[in-house]
């Protein structure tokens, strides 16, 4: 016995690793349904030793279905998960489209999983951008030890956030630079290979880009606070693992050291902070980890107040599929 769970998106960069994690975390699934579009419908996928037909989400019928895992795009969400939902199915969403919606929670479980209460009506729950995720983890034992007045965060971030074709890119470039020949600019804005692109999604009005915006407005919805946040959001050829500098000011006295205190108790943060011994988390140590990773925390010399951290973690498993997968352990813990 177990639940009927479905994985929309299972092709994709994030959709196996949330085949992975559910094996893993051995999440009792009575019968599992990958979908995706009509491109793989039809070709098999393996989920614990057992081979499993990809179906075509476009004539998914989700009647029995308890819960799905979406990440196949924000208009494949917007579309399909009130149809999932209608249905009477529990669905995680991985995309932008849902969070900011008033009538849908955006959760992450060492943060506020109690917002999951809303999801007891409608049904869609969201889960938040990858960066987002990361960061308020950090935050969120600091600012309930003294609230925060405001973040100015800049980011390090992996192609694997951009999908499967966003990872060939960067490895192709790269084997085109190293031989000497131009580089294929296809999914990125410009050459990630040997690179940094100051620019994920896409620019708005005011000159933040959707992903900073995200960033800012998630922040504030999961904190329940309208803290002051700042985001520049940069992408990195770096294939798993997003880092960020984290500066934050709070609203009474916080020091470095009563931090990294917080932080050692936190759940789901391992603190590495060794500068005599170089020791500080990176993404090629975060890859394939679950915590989010904090390291290099520091007074802000210039601020009352204020603090430096460096924050990485693995932006597929906790910036995604993990965190949908650990909603989804909750949903059926209060079922
Ligand atoms: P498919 O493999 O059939 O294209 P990634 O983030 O790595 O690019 O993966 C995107 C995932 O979302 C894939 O599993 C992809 O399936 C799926 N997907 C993309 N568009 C659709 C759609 N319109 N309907 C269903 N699944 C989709």
């Amino acid at each position: 016995d177990g639940y009927v769970v479905a994985v929309v998106g299972a092709t994709g960069a994030v959709g196996q690793t949330m085949l992975e994690i559910l094996a893993e975390r051995k999440f009792p699934i009575s019968d599992l349904i990958p979908v995706a579009s009509s491109r793989s419908a039809g070709s098999s996928i393996e989920y614990m030793g057992k081979e499993y037909i990809v179906q075509d989400l476009e004539t998914f019928d989700p009647a029995g279905v308890d819960i799905a895992l979406f990440s196949a795009g924000g208009d494949t969400s917007r579309v399909h998960a009130p149809r999932f939902a209608a249905a009477g199915c529990y669905v995680v969403d991985n995309s932008s489209a849902w969070r900011m919606d008033e009538n849908v929670c955006l959760v992450v479980p060492e943060v506020n999983p109690h917002a999951l209460e809303m999801a007891r009506e409608n049904k869609i729950i969201a889960n938040p951008n990858c960066s987002t995720i990361q960061m308020v983890v950090a935050l969120k034992p600091l600012h309930d030890a003294v609230p925060i007045e405001r973040v100015v965060v800049s980011t390090y971030q992996a192609v694997s956030g951009a999908g499967g074709k966003a990872m060939d890119e960067l490895a192709k470039q790269t084997g085109q630079l190293l031989n000497a020949q131009s580089a294929d600019v296809n999914v990125f804005p410009a050459r990630i290979a040997f690179n940094v692109i100051p620019h994920i999604d896409v620019f708005m009005e005011d000159g933040y880009t959707k992903e900073e915006r995200k960033m800012m407005d998630e922040t504030r919805k999961i904190l329940e606070s309208d803290i002051a946040v700042t985001a520049t959001t940069v992408r990195v050829p770096v294939f798993y693992g997003h880092s960020e500098s984290v500066n934050i000011t709070f609203d009474g006295p916080m020091n470095a050291e009563k931090a990294r205190t917080i932080l050692s108790d936190a759940e789901g943060i391992c603190v590495v902070d060794d500068p005599a011994g170089e020791d500080y988390p990176m993404p090629s140590e975060a890859a394939g980890t679950d915590p989010v990773w904090v390291g290099r925390i520091r007074d802000d010399n210039s601020c009352a107040n204020s603090l430096h951290l460096w924050v990485v973690a693995d932006n597929v498993r906790k910036g995604a599929a993990l965190n949908a997968v650990q909603i989804a352990e909750i949903l059926i813990s209060q079922s």
